[in-house]
């Protein structure tokens, strides 16, 4: 049976420090320092993802203007393929435009990333992008 999942739109800290925990399990360190400026400033916005109670996966937005900059994703191995991530930017996009956000913007390094946002049409949004094998800039434009 498929395991129940919840997302919650936070800034809690106890929730920050465990982000930034996995962050660094994932041994990502170049996106930890970037992560840890964006996740306490007061411009950003913070989605994370539990599996009974336990914290596997997060994402990460900024506002820039009128642009919701969505660029940090992350499920924990173990949770992937089971729409997790999917579930985030449907929320993601649907913040977005209760918020008055004009578009989304998201830099992603291969096509399967891409394919989570075109999933989702069904949400009423255009996906733009501009690039090549080596990574895409995608606009969600609604
Ligand atoms: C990218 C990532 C966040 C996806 O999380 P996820 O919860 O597994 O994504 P979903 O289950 O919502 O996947 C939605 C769709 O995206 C595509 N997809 C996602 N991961 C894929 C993979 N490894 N291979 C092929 N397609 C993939 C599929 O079309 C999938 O739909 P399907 O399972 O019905 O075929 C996760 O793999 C991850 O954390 N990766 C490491 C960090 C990272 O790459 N972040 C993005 C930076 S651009």
């Amino acid at each position: 049976m498929a395991e129940e999942f919840q997302i919650k739109k936070t800034k809690n800290k106890k929730y920050l420090d465990e982000i930034l925990k996995l962050n660094e399990n994932a041994n990502n360190s170049q996106e930890g320092a970037d992560i840890k400026d964006i996740l306490c400033s007061n411009n950003s916005y913070v989605w994370a993802a539990f599996v009974h109670n336990n914290l596997i996966g997060y994402a990460v937005a900024k506002s820039k203007r009128k642009t919701l900059e969505c660029n940090w994703i992350y499920v924990k191995p173990d949770y992937r393929r089971k729409g997790i991530a999917s579930e985030i930017k449907k929320q993601q996009v649907l913040f977005a435009k209760d918020k008055g956000f004009k578009d989304l913007y998201t830099y992603v390094e291969n096509e399967n990333s891409l394919k989570v946002w075109e999933k989702q049409k069904n949400l009423g949004y255009k996906v733009e992008k501009s690039g090549n094998f080596e990574g895409y800039d995608v606009w969600i434009r609604f």
